[in-house]
Parts: C-alpha cells; sequence; structure tokens
C-alpha cells in the first residue's frame, strides 16, 4: 500500500515538558488508519502535528518531519497544508449567525477558490458527501446551530470537505454523537476512504475495529505499535497494548 503520510522522528514539547517521542509512522493512502491509547498519551497532539496546528499555539515547540507525498509540511505554507490536511474535532462548531449554506462555503471563500455557481455545486457536493444533503437542501438558509448535535458534525465535515483535502483528520468525531449519529458518521468514514486517507483518533475500540484498516497503539506519547488492525487486536505483539485493548489500563 502506498504511503500518504511519512511521521519521521517526531517529538513535541508544550513548555519544557514533552508529550510525543521519536514517533515514526507510515500512513497508508486511501485507508482509514486508526489512533488509539489512553486519555493523555498524546493522541490529539500526534494529530495536530500532522497539520501544523501547534504553529498556533507559543509554547508548542515541534521537532521532525510529517511528509506528504514525501515533501516535508513543516517546510510548505501552513496554509496550504492545512487545505490538504483537514481536520474533524470532537465537538461540531458550526459557525453561529451563520446559515447552513455559508457554514459550508465559509473556507471556500475564504480562501477565494470559486464563483458564485461553482461554490452552490461545492456546497451541494460537501453536503451530499457528508451524508447531509437529503436532509438539508430545503433549509440551506436556516443557521447552521439549528441542526442536531449528529447534522452538526456532518456539516463540519461537510465544511471541511469543500476544500476538497487529500487528508482527512479526525478527533474523536462520534464521542459526542447519539448512536445514530455516530453510525451514519462510520458509514460516511468508511464511505470517504475511497477518495481520502483518513487518521481517526478513538477511545472506542469496536469502532476502531469496525471501521479502520489500520491501528497505531499509543502509550505514553509513543508508538508502541502499529499494524493491520484485525491483526493488533487479535494478535498484539506487547504486553501494553494486550492489557489496554483488553480494557486491563484505561
Ligand atoms: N496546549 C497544551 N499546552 C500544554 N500541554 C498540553 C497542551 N495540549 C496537550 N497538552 C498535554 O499533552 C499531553 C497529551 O495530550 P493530548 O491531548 O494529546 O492527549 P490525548 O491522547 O488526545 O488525550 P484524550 O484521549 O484525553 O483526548 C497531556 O499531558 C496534555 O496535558
Ligand atoms: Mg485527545
Amino acid at each position: 500500500m502506498k504511503t500518504k503520510i511519512e511521521i519521521r522522528n517526531l517529538n513535541v514539547w508544550f513548555s519544557k515538558r514533552q508529550v510525543i517521542y521519536d514517533v515514526n509512522l507510515k500512513i497508508p493512502e486511501q485507508a482509514i488508519t486508526a489512533v488509539i491509547g489512553p486519555s493523555g498519551c498524546g493522541k490529539s497532539t500526534l494529530l495536530r502535528a500532522i497539520n501544523r496546528l501547534h504553529d498556533l499555539i507559543p509554547e508548542a515547540k515541534v521537532k521532525g518531519e510529517v511528509l506528504l507525498d514525501g515533501k516535508d509540511v513543516y517546510k510548505d505554507d501552513p496554509l496550504a497544508v492545512r487545505r490538504k490536511i483537514g481536520m474533524v474535532f470532537q465537538k461540531p462548531v458550526p459557525f453561529p449567525s451563520m446559515s447552513i449554506f455559508e457554514n459550508v462555503a465559509i473556507g471556500v471563500k475564504l480562501n477565494d477558490l470559486a464563483k458564485k455557481e461553482k461554490l452552490e455545486k461545492i456546497v451541494e457536493r460537501s453536503l451530499r458527501m457528508a451524508a447531509l444533503w437529503d436532509e438539508v437542501k430545503d433549509i440551506l438558509d436556516s443557521p447552521g446551530t439549528s441542526l442536531s448535535v449528529g447534522q452538526q458534525q456532518r456539516l463540519t465535515i461537510a465544511r471541511t470537505l469543500a476544500l476538497e483535502p487529500e487528508v482527512l483528520l479526525m478527533d474523536e468525531p462520534t464521542s459526542a454523537l447519539d448512536p445514530v449519529s455516530m453510525k451514519k458518521i462510520e458509514e460516511l468514514i468508511v464511505n470517504l476512504k475511497n477518495d481520502y486517507t483518513i487518521v481517526i483518533v478513538t477511545h472506542d475500540m469496536r469502532q476502531a475495529a469496525r471501521i479502520s484498516d489500520f491501528t497505531a497503539f499509543m502509550y505514553d506519547g509513543k508508538i508502541i505499535e502499529f499494524n493491520e488492525t484485525s491483526e493488533l487486536f487479535r494478535n498484539p505483539k506487547e504486553e501494553i497494548t494486550e492489557k489496554y485493548i483488553t480494557g486491563r489500563i484505561s
């Protein structure tokens, strides 16, 4: 399988405190890679290092390389990097006082990427990909905040997809959702992998097992084990991985 993102010797500090240690990881293209591990082990920090969100935090220091198609994102323009590598967070945050349409169109508009007619097409296409179009096509002018939380999460996914990224990073995208919305988003993620490389952080090991092709287990800022998901769950190589997946550490 082709590698889309290669992380090389990645280290991250907040002020003087190191939280990511020498991470090396090859993330396969057009596949879903799950990142699992106990709370505080560095999953979100790792994800944010991939699209340079730590640039925005003065006390954060990142060392190492993150290669997207072989090119170091830390040597590229950060805004271009964040367009290519989109991010979806745990809690959907529709922009208040913006309609459903505007919520999806905003990134494209700010980047001046499309004219009006094209914008309408992009919004429709993104909402369709996010499996939300049928539910909102007649209420595009309603506020984004009027949607249910599950719909809002699909709205933020549509907003991210509107920028036509190549990689989608998702940090616990279903942990704030009800089971029906969670299932919808899981189906959506599986459908998206034909066109995208997806990295999903999850606390839900059944979710990782259900939808991911590969799984990385993190502990104390390190990648302990990376393997095909079925293999990692069936046949963990490290004792600490086994303890985590059998619920003996949390
Ligand atoms: N902006 C920040 N400033 C200082 N420390 C931070 C910051 N962000 C994260 N940390 C610290 O880095 C460590 C890793 O945090 P991170 O959020 O990556 O963990 P996580 O694995 O995503 O946890 P969770 O499962 O609870 O979301 C933690 O000890 C956390 O306190
Ligand atoms: Mg986290």
